[in-house]
């Protein structure tokens, strides 16, 4: 596995040299960049030495190996991209990262080979940080590390414990080198298993105009979806998004859609379903809308007006009619009450190959939480797949997938 360690300017930077040689002991091909500021801590030397590899700490220095990782031939020329490791990384893990990098990755900063790095990167990145407990615990600290989480970075959150600087103690400590190589490898080895595959994922909620300010809408934050897509987009899926008022970031090497009205998400959906292998459709998308929404600003002085609704028409039982032989069809039911019945039901009258319940009476989980616990419900059985991420359960449902399609339903 070729894992890209990326090196912030922390005390526990030491232990970056340990994890560097357990992983090449492990049999991996690494490659070491740095941030200036840890050279003040570890010298190149080390890490060169353990890797067999140069080591870069600059976005302007030319790599002595042309962009080649240990095992590999170098080269012939000078990779014009400064990106050219985190290209074929199958593991970015940044280690310690420090309170300065998490805050410059969360603002998407791009000022050295580690941000930027992380910036472009398409493969799981992995962080670990450490620092004084004080700075862990604080709130720019904290907001930070909950934007990356959202934004599908894993945090192998520090441990609590006597800390790297003397006499200091508290939580952020470095989790162990072999535990940070486990995680590493854990999501390395996720397969390509979706390799090529066009998969289109619908995320958000649809909004139904009701004049030219108001709408009915609903509280998906489109969450799911997207983390849907990242994870197919990561086993080597060729993705669509297509979101619904969703304000979320698009994950990288992924196509982003975006619709507003049922209408729209239906037009798009259609068009990106004919040359789709897999639909997962993870929008919320509305029932009813009103029969004639207006133009302008209902003036309020004019009484409560009376709203007529329509029904909209059902994307999902309308592209299952057409689905072609091969084409995996995945909904989701979010339903009030612990029974699967209902959404069973909507397996069956969809003729859909997957229905993903959850249950929305636990306001913990789903709508707008990073978090979800859902039942995974195909025509053979059930699959009960625990409270996590929703980075974690999007990975779950990308293996249900993956076994759908391997089954040939
Ligand atoms: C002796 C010493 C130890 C430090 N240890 C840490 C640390 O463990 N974690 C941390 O977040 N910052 C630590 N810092 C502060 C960082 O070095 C500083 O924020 C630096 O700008 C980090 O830059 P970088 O994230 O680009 O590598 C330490 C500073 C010094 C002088």
């Amino acid at each position: 596995m070729r894992i890209l360690l990326g090196v912030p300017g922390g005390i526990a930077a030491y232990k970056a040299v340990e994890l560097a040689r357990l992983a090449v002991k492990a049999g991996h091909s690494v490659r070491v960049i740095q941030t200036p500021a840890s050279l003040r801590f570890v010298g190149r030397a080390s890490f060169a030495a353990i890797t067999g590899a140069p080591v870069l700490a600059s976005e302007f220095e030319d790599d002595p190996a042309k962009g080649a990782w240990p095992g590999e031939e170098p080269g012939s020329h000078t990779p014009i991209s400064h990106l050219a490791l985190i290209e074929r990384a199958d593991v970015y893990v940044v280690a310690p990262a420090t309170a300065n990098t998490l805050s410059r990755l969360a603002s998407g900063s791009a000022d050295d080979l580690v941000s930027t790095s992380a910036l472009a990167a398409t493969c799981p990145v992995v962080l670990a940080p450490a620092m004084n407990g004080l700075m862990w615990a604080n709130p720019a600290t904290v907001e930070n590390v909950l934007t990356l989480k959202d934004r599908g970075f894993h945090v192998l959150e520090p441990e609590e414990g006597p800390l790297a600087s003397h006499g200091e103690a508290g939580k952020g400590r470095l989790v162990e080198p072999d535990v940070i190589l486990h995680s590493v490898e854990m999501l390395g080895a996720q397969t390509r298993d979706l390799d090529g595959v066009a998969v289109v994922v619908t995320a958000g909620g649809t909004r139904e105009p009701i004049d030219g300010v108001r709408f009915i809408g609903n509280r998906s934050s489109g969450r799911m979806g997207f983390a849907v897509a990242e994870a197919a987009q990561q086993r080597g899926a060729l993705v669509t998004l297509i979101a619904a008022n969703s304000s979320l970031p698009c994950p990288l090497g992924v196509e982003l859609v975006e619709v507003g009205s049922a209408a729209q998400l239906a037009a798009a959906t259609e068009t990106a379903f004919q040359a789709a292998d897999v639909l997962v459709m993870a929008a919320a998308v509305a029932d009813f809308r009103p029969v004639a929404p207006v133009g302008g600003k209902i003036d309020k002085s004019a009484g409560v007006p009376s709203l007529q609704l329509e029904p909209v028409d059902d994307i999902l039982k309308g592209l299952a009619a057409k689905k072609s032989s091969g084409q995996v069809l995945v909904g989701f039911a979010a339903e009030h009450g612990p029974s699967t019945q209902r959404a069973r039901g909507k397996l069956e009258a969809k003729d859909l190959d997957m229905v993903v319940y959850n249950d929305i009476s636990d306001g913990t989980i789903g709508f707008d939480s990073l978090d979800n616990q859902v039942t995974l419900i195909t025509h053979k059985g059930e699959r009960q797949l625990a409270l996590a991420s929703k980075q974690v359960i999007a990975g779950g449902i990308i293996d249900a997938l993956v076994e759908l399609r391997s089954s040939g339903s």
